[in-house]
């Protein structure tokens, strides 16, 4: 697996990014989640379930990145966008209200990007998300973020996404998200 590249200050040290097998690690991978976005018991458990079902769907693949004792504490998975999915069906309208349900096709979504707390701000999910993406064969990757100012807006912005719709509401989630698409490969600094 490759080091992660060095960055500075930043060096993350031996944290390693590499291939990681979600449905084999997503109680560790849901503890990262649970920890840097913010879940309870109960969230955590139907995420489970959602995640291993996304895991069967086709393309699906993750990144995970490792310490040299083997803790993960970052992961991103997604996989080619199908507009049959709950996800695309929600955002569907609100694209196409703006003209821009043409991103639904041939395009990779980046379902999910988490990491440790104590693992942030060292490039780690930024090399995450390019790896991911730069396997992609789509030429373009969209994702869902909270529409708020937040570390993730600032990172997938710095990567060249842009706003395709705001004020996005999925059933049962409190705050409104804002669905984001970048052409592929993802914008280097
Ligand atoms: C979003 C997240 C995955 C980013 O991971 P990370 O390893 O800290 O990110 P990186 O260090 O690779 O990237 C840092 C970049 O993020 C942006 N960023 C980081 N902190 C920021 C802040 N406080 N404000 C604005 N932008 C910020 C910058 O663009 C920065 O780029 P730079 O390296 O050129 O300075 C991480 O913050 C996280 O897990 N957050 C909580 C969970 C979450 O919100 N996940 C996304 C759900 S949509």
């Amino acid at each position: 697996m490759p080091r992660f590249p060095g960055q500075g200050h930043r060096n993350p040290g031996d944290v390693v990014i590499g291939p990681l097998d979600l449905a084999a690690r997503v109680d560790e991978a849901l503890a990262v989640q649970a920890i840097a976005f913010g879940l309870g018991a109960e969230e955590v458990a139907v995420r489970r379930q959602i995640v291993l079902r996304h895991l069967t769907c086709p393309g699906a693949r993750s990144l995970g990145a490792t310490t040299p004792d083997g803790r993960l504490v970052g992961f991103v998975y997604g996989m080619p966008n199908d507009r049959t999915h709950w996800w695309s069906t929600v955002v569907e309208p609100y694209l196409r209200g703006r003209g821009h349900d043409g991103w639904l096709d041939n395009s990779f979504v980046i379902t999910e990007l988490h990491v440790h707390p104590r693992y942030q701000n060292r490039g780690i999910g930024r090399s995450l998300i390019t790896g991911i993406t730069d396997s992609a064969a789509e030429p373009r990757s969209i994702l869902s973020a909270i529409d708020t100012d937040s570390p993730a807006r600032g990172l997938y912005h710095a990567l060249g996404y842009e706003d395709l719709a705001r004020q996005v509401l999925f059933p049962s989630a409190p705050k409104p998200y804002v669905v984001m698409g970048a052409p592929l490969p993802l914008r280097r600094r």
